[in-house]
């Protein structure tokens, strides 16, 4: 952790840790039931919404005058108007349900609007991505950076592919036929705090990704700039949490990446 953690970044981090916890407890039982008929989905909303109430207790104590912007209760409005946390319990759901270790707590802290803070933990691999804004971002104790790569013929990106039940598919594969011939790799982690949060460490070169909800975004984004990167929506502006688009990479990858992802005259 960094040594200039602020009180409320360390409120956050026993949230998540505690939320972790919870959700680890969990994920052993869920390996357990994977051979049952039933398989383990309502357990694992059971743990998803579990894990939120945790988040919720310990944020309502911290900062009881805070407004919330959660995946499972949606909005709740605070005292003061100021701060809103934007909370996702459990980030990589179908990765728990089928007990793979890619999952994330991830709380993120708006201030007059502003992205000021987010805290991502995966407690499989006891990992935790932090930042504030202005303070750079770390990974338990250690500062991390985007990678220096600035060319797509070496970057390793990552991003989300539309399953069943969302839109654009066709879309998706019309940006893989032209971008997959140009790049050294693209990869499908399941968990878009994650993805934020590898490429704040220099794990990816680019992530890139549609129709995202703000919970799913909002620490990573703050993890992802002070890590050196630039986050925006597709058209190159910051509404991602409007528009539920981002891409995230160091300021020469963005360059190179985003007219093949953009939403404004695409390079196909
Ligand atoms: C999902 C993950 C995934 C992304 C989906 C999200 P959830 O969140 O972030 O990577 O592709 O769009 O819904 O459902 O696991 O909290
Ligand atoms: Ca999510
Ligand atoms: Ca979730």
């Amino acid at each position: 952790m960094a040594l200039n953690v602020s009180p409320t970044l360390n409120v956050m981090i026993t949230a998540a840790r505690k939320a972790g916890r919870s959700l680890i407890r969990d994920f052993g039982e869920v390996e357990q039931l994977q051979v049952s008929v039933k398989g383990p989905a309502n357990f694992v909303s059971i743990a998803d919404t579990k894990a939120e109430e945790i988040i919720f207790r310990e944020l309502t104590k911290a900062r009881p005058g805070y407004g919330f912007l959660m995946e499972e209760r949606g909005f709740v409005e605070g005292a003061d108007s100021t701060h809103r946390w934007l909370v996702d319990p459990l980030d990589g759901t179908t990765n728990f349900l089928h007990s793979n270790p890619l999952f994330a707590v991830s709380i993120g802290l708006e201030r007059e609007g502003q992205l000021v803070a987010g805290v991502i933990y995966n407690p499989a691999t006891d990992e935790l991505f932090t930042a504030e804004k202005g303070k750079g971002a770390y990974m338990n104790d250690r500062r991390i950076r985007v990678a220096a790569r600035k060319t797509l013929a070496d970057a390793l990106l990552t991003t989300g592919i539309p399953h069943r039940g969302r839109d654009g598919h066709q879309r998706f594969l019309a940006e893989m036929e032209v971008l997959m011939r140009e790049v050294a790799g693209i990869r499908r982690t399941g968990s878009a705090a994650l993805d934020l949060s590898y490429v704040a460490a220099g794990r990816f070169d680019g992530y890139w990704e549609r129709n995202l909800k703000p919970w799913d975004m909002a620490a990573g984004i703050v993890i992802a700039r002070e890590a050196g990167g630039l986050a925006t929506d597709l058209e190159g502006t910051d509404k991602m949490l409007e528009s539920g688009d981002i891409i995230a990479a160091n300021i020469q990858m963005h360059k190179a990446l985003l007219p093949f992802v953009t939403n404004k005259g695409a390079k196909r």
